[in-house]
């Protein structure tokens, strides 16, 4: 059993449902209380053994390698002026020299595509795909859950959860089957399915664990819905000579993709925060009993 080492975060989508705050800061540079939501899911993935990480960026996108880059007169500053909580908070946060790498997705041509230009850094073995749109909470991080059922079922790993049956219909489904360790194995898989039609509402969540063979087949794979490389079209054909499993994650998911999730994210990571949770309380408050006035 290959060890999953290595974690793909594609960060080359054009963030349109965000306009106008990603026309120059990439979304995944969007703060969350007070950590870019990008940071919140390279930490999930360092809590899951993770030890590189590999970030497919496009145009406007430099500053996340900075973001995760040393930044030296700043350091120097909080040292001089004894800020050294601070500090010790930033280098916490820091991956260590050579853990890093990023390659460009030159045109937005969809997330299989994006994650087709990881092939030569990931090489050939397992690995993590995050998507960084979606930041979760839970006691245990959900790709460590994934690699500790990886461990017992080899083969890919998908996570998965519960959506309103009537919401299927914009997600990729999985149909579920036998049960193994943790997880089931996963006997169909759909993107979009029309409605009525899905085999459950158990939802990809947005992190995987795939084998290099999805690499070749993502190489021919022809665009799907949206005119894009799918992903989830290359997963379908992957099952047909490998395992799939599901992960059935049950914490919370936020999708940062989308105003109504973001906002849903900074309440509820506020929330959590000593320092922060009568303020907030107090503010939702005042604020429920003007909103419609
Ligand atoms: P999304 O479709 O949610 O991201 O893709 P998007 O295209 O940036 O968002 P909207 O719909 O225009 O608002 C899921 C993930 O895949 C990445 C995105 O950055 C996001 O993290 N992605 C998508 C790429 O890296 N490249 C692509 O060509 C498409």
């Amino acid at each position: 059993m290959r060890k999953v080492r290595k974690a793909v975060f594609p960060v080359a989508g054009l963030g349109t449902r965000f306009l106008p705050a990603t026309k120059a800061i990439p979304k995944e540079m969007l703060t969350v209380v007070d950590r870019p939501v990008i940071q919140y899911v390279v930490d999930e993935a360092r809590e899951a053994g993770i030890e590189h990480f590999i970030f497919v960026t496009g145009r406007n996108k430099a500053v996340i390698e900075d973001h995760f880059d040393i930044q030296f007169e700043l350091y120097d500053t909080l040292a001089q002026r004894g800020k050294t909580d601070q500090l010790d908070r930033l280098r916490a946060l820091q991956p260590a020299p050579g853990q890093t790498s990023f390659t460009r997705q030159q045109e937005p041509l969809g997330l299989g595509h994006a994650v087709w230009c990881a092939r030569e850094l990931v090489g050939d073995e397992p690995f993590a795909l995050l998507l960084p749109d979606m930041i979760m909470h839970s006691q245990e991080s959900c790709l460590k859950g994934m690699v500790d059922l990886y461990e017992e079922s080899g083969g890919n790993v998908v996570a998965v959860q519960e959506c309103d049956p009537a919401e299927a219909h914009k997600y990729g489904i999985v149909a579920k089957g036998a049960e193994v360790g943790g997880g089931f194995e996963i006997t169909a898989m759909v993107e979009k399915p029309a409605r009525g039609t899905a085999p459950s509402n158990l939802y990809i969540n947005g992190r995987y664990i795939l084998q290099p063979e999805i690499f070749a087949i993502l190489e021919n794979q022809e665009r799907g819905a949206g005119g894009e490389i799918q992903l989830t079209d290359a997963m379908i054909r992957l099952g047909e000579t490998q395992k799939m499993f599901g992960f059935h994650y049950r914490g919370d998911t936020y999708d940062c993709g989308s105003p109504e999730g973001f906002v849903e994210a900074n309440l509820a990571f506020a929330l959590r925060r000593d320092d922060l949770r009568e303020v907030v309380e107090s503010v939702m408050a005042r604020l429920a009993g003007t909103s419609r006035g």
